[in-house]
């Protein structure tokens, strides 16, 4: 049977610069109030509401437990945002709001909806950031002061997870005689979660931070994994991970990292890694002159991390250095998604 063509969903987009002096403050607002209205969508659990059917504002609002008047008001906006489409008299989600922010969906990115509410409140501090070229309060930190943090951005990590599980099954050749998988910077657990089921002679290490491993080890029990992969709490940079691995996983761990915090990491995988052994690295890669979103990322970190993206070149120079063999670079599509560096012992 022939495929369905994908029909592309154009959402008005108001984070475009309107270039227009008059109307200046609309580059603001606009973005602000878009950001606020998903977010608070999330946070009521409305297009969840809305997944197993279209509503009348009514029994919407009933649903979320919030006022008619609010419902009709942020329901307006999301309309005119392509969130929403009006049945009738009832409320629907568009497919792309289906597909991306309910459980009914490919992903569900609610909780990186979640996530965001809390990253406004810390983008508050941006300027102060800029100023000092450093965080005023390491993410990390901030995790351990208030722990819900900690839970929050391991479920926005999970939902990027299960977007880039199939992409990483289909491009790691996991090879018969491969044993032992090392997750550096593994939080949720969900990528040696999905190899450890997908290849019956894997065991599996995760290495993190407590902030983020709080609901792991419940996630792999429920997995029926216990016996097979181990949790190992701690800063990575300290952390004894053992010798004689087959699989190393470094994904989205790198730009946390300096450079040489990430040339020392990848020596001590080089010297840990058995012969024959991969290292697979999920990046977003800096290159000149930089895209708005990676230019956002950067900015992003500098506030959260204070470190940076890096390109190709970089990673490609310290993983010779490190004494790897064959370095392979594997862009993932859409683009946006980032890309795979495959480094072979
Ligand atoms: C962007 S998240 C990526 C999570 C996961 N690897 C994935 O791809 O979904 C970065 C992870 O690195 C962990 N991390 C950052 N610095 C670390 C350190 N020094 N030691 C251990 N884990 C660290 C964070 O706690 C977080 O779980």
């Amino acid at each position: 049977m022939a495929k369905k063509p994908t029909t592309l969903i154009r959402k008005s987009d108001f984070s475009q610069p309107t270039g227009s002096n008059e109307l200046a403050m609309l580059d603001v607002y606009m973005p602000m109030m878009k950001s606020s209205a998903i977010i608070a969508a999330g946070r009521l659990g409305l297009f969840e509401a809305l997944a197993v059917g279209p509503l009348s504002v009514a029994k919407l609002a009933a649903k979320i437990d919030s006022s008619n008047k609010g419902t009709a008001a942020l329901t307006d906006f999301l309309i005119a945002l392509g969130y929403l489409e009006k049945h009738g008299d009832h409320l629907a989600n568009t497919a792309s709001t289906q597909r991306w922010f309910t459980s009914r969906g490919k992903v569900d990115y609610t909780p990186g909806l979640l996530w965001t509410h809390e990253a406004w409140s810390m983008m508050g501090g941006l300027a102060e950031a800029v100023r000092g070229g450093h965080p005023e309060n390491i993410l990390w930190n901030a995790m351990v002061e208030k722990p819900h943090l900690g839970d929050l951005f391991s479920s926005y990590m999970a939902a990027f997870a299960s977007d880039l599980g199939a992409d990483l099954l289909k491009h790691v050749p996991v090879q018969a005689e491969y044993r032992q998988l090392l997750d550096l910077g593994g939080s949720h657990g969900l990528h040696a979660i999905r190899f450890c089921h997908h290849y019956p002679q894997l065991n599996a290490a995760i290495v993190d931070l407590p902030s983020a491993l709080t609901k792991t080890g419940k996630t792999i029990k429920n997995e029926g994994l216990s016996e097979r992969i181990d949790l190992i709490p701690g800063d990575l940079q300290e952390q004894n991970w053992g010798i004689n691995h087959d699989l190393v996983f470094y994904l989205s761990v790198a730009h946390n990292h300096t450079v040489d915090e990430n040339r020392l990491v990848f020596q001590r995988i080089f010297n840990s890694l058995n012969p024959g052994g991969l290292l697979v690295i999920h990046e977003y890669l800096t290159k000149t002159p930089k895209n708005a979103l990676d230019a956002a990322f950067r900015l992003t970190l500098l506030l959260e991390t204070g470190t940076q993206t890096y390109s190709y070149d970089d990673y490609s120079n310290w993983l010779t250095e490190a004494g790897f063999k064959s370095v392979e670079l594997v862009h993932l599509d859409p683009r946006e998604k980032g890309s795979f560096i495959l480094a072979r012992h």
